[in-house]
């Protein structure tokens, strides 16, 4: 089974290296016709290099601070049925977007300059002027500030509405303003389900079907993508087989042998039927049809209204096969003009080539930098350099290391920034997968733990990896693994807070990072290292606690106040625990 998959994971990664671009497209980008690119670099040796573009650079700061308004509903929907809604309001002092800002304000009754600290807001819906927010405030340099309002006047329909902020300082002097979009979108008929994106902490939330729950339960997805035609084809009985190692989703790879591209669908419905049974929820993929808008409205009118449905895929590595820049874009709209329930992803392969173009096709981003035994400056498959300009190695613009995760996961919150849009949840695509093509070998079970911990620690939202069935020893430990994120106790602290960097004493290559909620504190130490140590270790916490009261993965540490210690650690050691 691994064999026959294996063979089939060549295939799905290489298939986009065969294509080239349209001529078309070429000119359009400034290529030169007929070269053969990945990530917009020519990787043949028949072909020389050429400079890339679609390299997104750090904007110029400002010399003088800026107030930077925005404003996003927390969560991506709210359905008819709901009485009340939120909004986050961010107003930070940049220096990268916004506008002038001025630490003063002048009280005409006292004649005094003050500190603008105060922003008086006011919400409204641009097309009737309704009021939804007004006579309120938010403290100057503050994010994330959540204010409360009534649906009552809003009728729910389809169309989204534009939402207006505008914000003062007190004398009326500075003046800002910011627009959002509310989706207060109407019920389901058809017994489907509804996914929502909650805007804050990045989760999912779904109902519990199987019990008739109203109730928004943030999920944390954690899977692989399942090759349809390699495995799960074969036989009903593996979606149990799946389920049972304690992966809460499925994301199924579809079969690009068919005449569809896609499934046999009356074939795919009786899976369907048993995961609509089992609460086992569904990730469509639609990776090789997603620019052939008839088959998608097709895929997407036959799978929207199935109770298992949690989310859509288009684009897989659409920036690698350099698909149109407006291609993801265009497939989302359409989706969402069907299906407008469910939240649409992609993933991402690329180090930095067109960002803003392939994300603004999804509300999730993905990313798949794998890079176990692989080498990223010399192409054993092209026989070729890679450099920022050209070659392909595997992992784009990569070294090789466990850096190359979190690294990719920080630039993804960087380029957003950048951007000045509102944080996309992002997803971790690890490696599970090897002895083919640019991979010498498997990733150890050890590893397999470091690159899903480095992603969950640099605030991955969900894990995706690529690709089941793998090895037995990685599909048992990640089953494990599994069975703690998705745990509620774990998730709500990983759906619920902010994750928070660490800074490690003792050991290099350590990442540390913590999530709290009350007066509870989730900590993930994932060590790098290769080598075991005796060494004294320690980690400084932002608040005093008392112990540890949860081990799950790994050894605990000791607390004392406000420092965390542990005598020496293991290679590639990972460790998972609560304190309180
Ligand atoms: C504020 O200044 C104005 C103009 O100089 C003056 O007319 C007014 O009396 C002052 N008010 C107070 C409270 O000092
Ligand atoms: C800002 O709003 C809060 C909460 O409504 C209120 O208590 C406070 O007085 C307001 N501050 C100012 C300066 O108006
Ligand atoms: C705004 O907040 C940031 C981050 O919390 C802080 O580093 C910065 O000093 C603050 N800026 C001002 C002008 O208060
Ligand atoms: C959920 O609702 C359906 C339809 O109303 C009903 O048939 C079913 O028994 C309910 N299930 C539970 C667990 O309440
Ligand atoms: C699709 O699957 C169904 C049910 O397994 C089968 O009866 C049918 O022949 C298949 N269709 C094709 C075109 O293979
Ligand atoms: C698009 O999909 C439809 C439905 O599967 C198919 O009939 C058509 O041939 C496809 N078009 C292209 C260009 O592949
Ligand atoms: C999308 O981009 C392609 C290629 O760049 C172009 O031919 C097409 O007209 C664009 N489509 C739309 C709807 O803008
Ligand atoms: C790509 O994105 C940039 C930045 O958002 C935008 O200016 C440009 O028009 C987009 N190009 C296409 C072809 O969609
Ligand atoms: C990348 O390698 C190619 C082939 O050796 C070379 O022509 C190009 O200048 C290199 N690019 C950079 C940025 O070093
Ligand atoms: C690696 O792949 C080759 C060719 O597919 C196969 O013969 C070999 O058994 C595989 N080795 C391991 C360790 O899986
Ligand atoms: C996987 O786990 C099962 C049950 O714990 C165990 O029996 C089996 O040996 C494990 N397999 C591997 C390859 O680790
Ligand atoms: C947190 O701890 C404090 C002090 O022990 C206690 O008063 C408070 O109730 C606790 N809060 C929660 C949410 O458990």
């Amino acid at each position: 089974m691994v064999v026959m998959f294996s063979l089939y994971a060549v295939f799905a990664l290489l298939v986009g290296f065969a294509l080239a671009i349209s001529d078309e497209l070429a000119a359009e980008l400034g290529y030169p016709a007929g070269v053969d690119v990945w990530c917009g670099k020519a990787y043949r040796a028949t072909n020389a290099s050429f400079e890339p573009g679609g390299w997104l650079e750090a904007p110029t700061l400002s010399s003088t601070p800026l107030m930077d308004l925005s404003i996003r509903p927390r969560t991506n929907l709210y359905l008819a049925s709901e009485k009340y809604a939120s909004f986050l309001i961010d107003a930070p002092i940049s220096y990268m977007h916004g506008s002038a800002y001025t630490n003063a304000s002048f009280n005409k009754e006292t004649n005094i300059t003050s500190a603008f600290t105060d922003l008086f807001i006011d919400i409204s819906v641009v097309e009737s002027g309704l009021d939804l927010i007004s006579g309120s405030n938010v403290t100057v340099n503050t994010t994330n500030n959540e204010l409360g309002f009534s649906l009552s006047g809003l009728t729910a329909r389809f169309e989204p509405y534009e939402i207006v902020i505008t914000g003062a300082s007190g004398d009326g002097a500075q003046f800002y303003t910011s627009t959002t979009q509310l989706y207060y979108i109407p019920e389901r008929t058809d017994g489907g389900s509804v996914t929502k994106v909650d805007n804050l902490y990045g989760g999912l939330l779904v109902q519990d079907y199987l019990t008739n729950s109203t109730a928004w339960t943030p999920l944390f997805p954690y899977t692989y993508y399942t090759s349809w035609d390699g495995w799960l084809e074969l036989s009903t009985d593996n979606i149990k087989i799946f389920k049972d190692y304690g992966y809460n989703i499925i994301h199924i790879v579809p079969n690009e042998g068919l005449a569809n591209e896609a499934f046999n669908f009356t074939e795919l419905d009786t899976f369907l039927d048993i995961m609509d049974e089992l609460e086992l929820w569904l990730m469509f993929d639609m990776r090789w049809t997603y620019k052939n808008l008839t088959s998608v409205e097709m895929q997407v009118n036959r799978l929207k209204a199935r109770k298992s449905m949690l989310l859509y895929y288009t684009g897989d590595e659409p920036d690698g096969q350099v698909d149109a820049l407006n291609a993801t874009k265009i497939t989302y709209d359409l989706i969402k003009s069907l299906d407008p329930w469910h939240p649409v992803s992609l993933c991402l392969n690329c180090h930095n080539y067109y960002f803003a173009n392939y994300t603004s096709g999804a509300d999730i981003i993905m990313t798949d930098p794998y890079p176990i035994a692989v080498n990223t400056s010399f192409s054993v498959q092209y026989d070729t350099v890679c450099n920022t300009t050209y070659g392909c190695c595997g992992c784009d613009d990569c070294s090789g290391d466990f850096e190359d995760v979190s690294e990719r996961l920080d630039l993804i919150k960087l380029y957003q920034e950048y951007l000045g849009l509102p944080q996309k949840p992002q997803w971790g695509v690890p490696q599970a997968f090897g002895n083919e093509t640019f991979w010498a070998r498997y990733p150890t079970e050890q590893e397999e733990i470091v690159m899903n911990m480095l992603f969950v620690n640099h605030g991955a939202k969900g894990i995706a990896m690529w690709d089941f069935p793998t090895e037995p020893g990685i599909a048992n430990i990640t089953g494990q693994l599994s069975k703690v994120l998705t745990s509620s106790a774990i998730s709500s602290f990983l759906l619920g807070s902010f994750e928070q960097a660490m800074d490690v004493s003792g050991l290099q290559r350590v990442d540390a990072a913590s999530w709290t909620v009350g007066n509870n504190t989730l900590v993930s130490v994932v060590s790098k290292n290769y080598v075991g140590t005796a060494a004294n270790i320690s980690i400084a916490l932002p608040t005093p606690a008392s112990g540890v009261s949860q081990v799950l993965w790994g050894s605990g540490w000791t607390v004392s106040g406000n420092t965390l210690t542990k005598v020496g650690m293991d290679a590639l050691e990972v460790d998972i625990f609560v304190i309180s």
